[in-house]
């Protein structure tokens, strides 16, 4: 979703805005923009659909002078995408320019009242609401830009991330957020603003967060300097972040979602780093240690989150139920927020999130808080909204992810389910040591058995290359692996645009048989099981009405060889564990498919990386 960039110091901020653009197009966006203020006292506004290279190319030959600057990338809600309704906005006299994140929800009634002052509008966006109101009660009540700011955003109803510049003031960029993303980078005499740390952490690696209803001036030669809403100062530690450049550049892979894939062993050897002790066979998760009791006394678990991380929370589900016996709901955030759910004293809330800024989840965590529910998060993204705002958690960390499919995030999030489920049972009691111990034993080898996975890579890119033809795919999987049929069959539809649908094996004769014919391909997730003798028969059922089976199944496997077209071997594990190794050669499928048909595969068309809107 949309991506802000800003920049005051002495260096040309031209380049910098750009190169932070490119580093936030993993978000997805619909068109780019830029604002500078030169050194002859002139706003420039440049802005134009599509991408960030056609604006780069649009700008050719313009003034693009100025050592202060803001950037934007859009992802369309009010409006559709084009050139009037990019960022930035200027106000009526041209005199401000205004970039924003989020949705200002009472738009049209300030507008309004704009209207009737005799403010007119180019574009139908929300944000240029702002920023004319900006300048109305800027002048209104003769106030700085900085306090022009504070009073209007007292009215908003919303969420926002904004950048603003003046005309007559370059030497500031005001910046404010609600709800949506916003980082201050803070260099040798010179200050970034970015939607993450992407953009910021080529030039200094020490950064504020701000939290909701702050505004921020970042001044040439000062100090940052903090404001809530109500004008009072508010302070902040400058935090040291660890990222490196080489986590967010693509190392000479194609497309980040490969290198993501590959990723994966050293993701989870991150993830399991510190925590899980090979020789004692021991997980140790501070986050549990310190709140066993809350674990303890809980009578529910609830999961929420959005996408391909509710799919890792549904495995939570199947592991804190078998390991824990503590009942599970899993819920869409979106669907939770909204439908007044029963939350009683004990319950625990587990967002999960790899961005951590996920509307719908960060709303959906700060209800069940209002509601007194313990809040233990698992995110990816360090210093993230929803990691700040839970009462304990753990990272994944998984490092940067940019692909907009999600891939080392998921296996790092089941990873952490695992991780937690099975200390918690053994805290409780309702996981035997012997059990627990074989458990821990396997994940130690887990990474290993990822690496053999990743040697199916040419076989799969093989099978891709038969199915390009295809319009609809299935994918059937049961218990552990139902959640992981889900996620392949999004992974598909998200980076190959082919429909695809993912079921609980059984269930396919309640429906989706009614679709299979000999040109329908069915993915079958069927690693050894406890019930695997049941999906040999879910996948009779598809043979006798001639489905093109792609079978996902553990090595040595002898019955759903015979009867699949396609059979794809994965190395023996855990049940529990297995998720982590057949998620692989879905990855690689809908990768090589996406590839094979000439898609956009690290920004396809209407997604977005980080869902920042409801
Ligand atoms: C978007 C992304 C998905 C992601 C989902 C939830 O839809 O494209 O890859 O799974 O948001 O994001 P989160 O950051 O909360 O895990």
């Amino acid at each position: 979703m949309c991506g802000i960039v800003g920049y005051i110091g002495s260096k040309e901020a031209f380049p910098i805005l750009i190169k932070g653009l490119k580093r936030l197009e993993y978000r997805g966006y619909d068109s780019a923009g830029v604002a500078l203020l030169n050194n002859k006292g002139e706003l420039n506004v440049y802005k134009t659909k599509g991408k960030v290279k056609s604006l780069e190319a649009y700008c050719n030959h313009k003034d693009t002078t100025g050592t202060i600057g803001i950037a934007h990338t859009r992802w369309a809600t009010h409006g559709e995408p084009n050139d009037k309704n990019a960022h930035p906005h200027y106000s009526q006299s041209e005199s401000i320019a205004l970039i924003h994140n989020g949705i200002i929800e009472n738009y049209l009634s300030i507008k309004k009242l704009l209207i009737r002052e005799g403010y007119t509008f180019k574009s139908d966006t929300d944000t240029e609401v702002l920023v004319q109101a900006i300048e109305y009660i800027k002048s209104r009540y003769d106030l700085s830009l900085f306090d022009a700011v504070k009073r209007t955003l007292k009215f908003v109803i919303g969420a926002y991330a904004i950048g603003v510049i003046e005309k007559n003031n370059p030497n500031c960029i005001i910046a404010a957020r609600k709800g949506s993303p916003l980082i201050i980078g803070i260099g040798e005499g010179e200050f970034f603003l970015g939607s993450d740390a992407t953009p910021i952490i080529e030039y200094t690696s020490d950064v504020v967060y701000l939290n909701d209803e702050e505004v921020v001036k970042l001044e040439r030669g000062k100090k940052i300097e903090v404001n809530n809403l109500n004008d009072e100062a508010v302070h902040h530690d400058i935090i040291t972040i660890k990222l490196e450049l080489c986590d967010i550049e693509k190392a000479g892979y194609p497309h980040f979602m490969l290198k993501e894939i590959f990723e994966q062993s050293r993701s989870l050897a991150m993830c399991m780093n510190g925590r899980l002790n090979m020789e004692l066979k021991e997980i140790k998760l501070s986050g549990i240690i310190n709140h066993i009791d809350k674990f303890r006394d809980a009578k529910r678990i609830i999961i929420t989150a959005c996408g391909t991380s509710w799919h890792a929370g549904l495995i939570g589900k199947y592991l804190f139920e078998e390991f824990c016996r503590i009942p599970v709901d899993i819920e869409v955030a979106s669907e939770f927020r909204y439908r007044d759910p029963v939350i009683n004293k004990g319950d625990i809330l587990i967002p999960i999130s790899q961005s951590g800024e996920t509307a719908d989840t960060l709303a959906a965590m700060d209800l069940a808080k209002s509601q007194g529910a313990f809040i233990y998060g698992i995110c990816n993204v360090v210093g993230s909204s929803i990691a700040r705002g839970t009462d304990s958690g753990t990272y994944t960390h998984a490092g940067p992810e940019i692909g907009v499919a999600s891939t080392k995030a998921f296996t790092t999030q089941v990873t952490v389910l695992i991780m937690m489920a099975v200390s918690i049972g053994r805290e409780l009691g309702t996981l035997c040591e012997s059990r627990y111990k074989q458990i821990v034993g396997e994940l130690s080898n887990i990474t290993t058995k990822i690496e053999e996975t990743f040697m199916l890579a040419s076989e799969i890119e093989r099978i891709s290359s038969v199915f390009t033809y295809a319009r609809n795919f299935m994918y059937l999987g049961r218990g552990y692996n139902y959640p992981v049929a889900l996620e392949g069959a999004l992974k598909l539809k998200e980076i190959s645009y082919i429909h695809a649908e993912g079921y609980p094996a059984a269930e396919m004769k309640h429906g989706p048989i009614a679709l299979i014919d000999e040109e329908m391909p069915i993915v079958v997730v069927s690693p050894k099981l406890k019930i695997y003798d049941k999906v040999v028969s879910n996948v009779q059922e598809i043979k006798a009405r001639k489905g093109k089976i792609i079978a996902i199944v553990t090595k040595g496997d002898v019955d759903i060889k015979k009867m699949a077209d396609f059979c794809i071997e994965i190395p023996d594990t855990e049940e529990c564990l297995t998720p982590l190794l057949t998620v692989i050669p879905l990855q690689f499928l809908s990768y090589y498919i996406a590839r094979i048909k000439g898609r956009d595969v690290d920004q396809p068309r209407n997604l977005a990386k980080s869902v920042t809107v409801e």
